[in-house]
């Protein structure tokens, strides 16, 4: 069992069914040659696994491991699957709690509307605007929309992967009324309706990963977000990626028509989130494998446990490990970028 690979993105995997996978990974430790997790600093080659397979079981790993205490004893579900950032001094008053488990994600999610621009277009539609998200996850970033930035928006949350669809249609939709829609689907797949939304949001949605260029998929990626906004409206892009990746993406967006408006660059913002958030991911990280007997079969079980925290922590980007490195030392950048298609 590969569970870097192997695992589908139509599943919703239960409590059971994840314990047999895990104990499936663990056990294939005794015949595995090749390590694919670096025991140094969780970093795992991009040919080495699948996205879908990744996100696939830590959805399901995320709604079955449930509530937990963060470093401040606050209890939380992580459904935020938000690098993020703290929040820049420049951009006035933080709008979270410093205790708050989820607060560089919910940082994130208000940082995308913050620009002036879109605080003047939300004015001009009295706050009356349709969201369309590109790779919400399990919908946290849609639901702090829905209820505290854009409190009047109607708002289509798009992922393919149904775990995390699931997780938003159980926890986020019913609060909303009907403003808040669900939809699995890949965005790069998914049936165009064309001109209906006033914001594209897309938020570290695992695209543009490729360092110095646009793949197929991101230019695919990028015309369903310029066949989606309205005349007028604003794609609002914030993520950690490769800093040479930018500038092809930009390229790609430029030559469909869109217009540059504003970047910003938050990445010291975004380690320091990293550095303060370590203890809580330390702690979400063992409650997590602590919940899998897998990992307490002998000889095998501590050896994959070091290997998948590692990896865990990198792709949460926690200090020491290569994702995290990237960002200290400038190869990847977190910007917060407003294009806007044309009237
Ligand atoms: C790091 S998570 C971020 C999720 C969410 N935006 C958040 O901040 O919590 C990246 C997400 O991108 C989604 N994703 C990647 N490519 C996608 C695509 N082509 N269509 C829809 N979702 C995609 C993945 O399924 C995953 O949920």
């Amino acid at each position: 069992m590969d569970i870097l690979t192997a695992l589908d993105r139509k599943a919703d995997y239960s409590r059971t069914q994840l314990q047999f996978i895990l104990g499936a990974w663990v056990l294939s430790g005794f015949v595995d040659r090749k390590n694919k997790i670096s025991i140094t600093d969780g970093d795992v080659l991009e040919s080495d696994y699948d996205k879908q397979s990744i996100y696939s079981l830590l959805y399901s790993l995320y709604r079955s491991v449930g509530d937990v205490p963060s470093e401040t004893g606050e209890r939380y579900e992580l459904t935020f699957n938000t690098w993020g950032y703290a929040w820049p001094a420049a951009w006035g008053p933080c709008p979270t709690k410093p205790t708050d488990p989820e607060r560089y994600g919910k940082n994130a999610y208000t940082g995308l509307y913050q620009f002036a621009a879109v605080q003047e277009y939300l004015r001009e539609k009295n706050g009356r605007v349709h969201v369309v998200e590109m790779g919400c996850g399990t919908g946290a970033g849609a639901n702090l929309a829905c209820s505290e930035v854009l409190p009047d928006c109607t708002y289509e949350a798009v992922d393919m992967q149904r775990a995390a669809i699931e997780t938003c249609k159980r926890k986020f939709v019913p609060r909303h009324g009907g403003r808040l829609v669900a939809t699995w689907a890949d965005a790069t797949k998914m049936p165009i309706k064309e001109g209906v939304a006033d914001f594209v949001a897309v938020n570290e949605t695992h695209v543009t990963e490729q360092p110095g260029r646009a793949t197929e998929e991101d230019k695919v990626f990028f015309k369903t977000a310029y066949r989606l906004l309205k005349p007028g409206g604003y794609l609002v892009w914030g993520n950690a990626i490769p800093d040479s990746t930018w500038k092809p993406c930009f390229d790609v967006l430029e030559a469909l028509g869109m217009k540059l408006v504003e970047v910003r660059d938050v990445t010291k913002e975004a380690v320091i989130a990293r550095d303060e958030d370590q203890r809580r991911v330390d702690l979400y990280v063992d409650a997590a494998i602590d919940s899998f007997f897998g990992f307490r079969i002998p000889l095998v079980g501590q050896r994959r446990r070091q290997e998948a925290a590692l990896a865990m922590k990198n792709f949460y980007r926690n200090p020491g490990t290569k994702l995290y490195t990237n960002m200290k030392d400038g190869t990847d950048s977190y910007k917060v970028v407003l294009f806007q298609k044309p009237a």
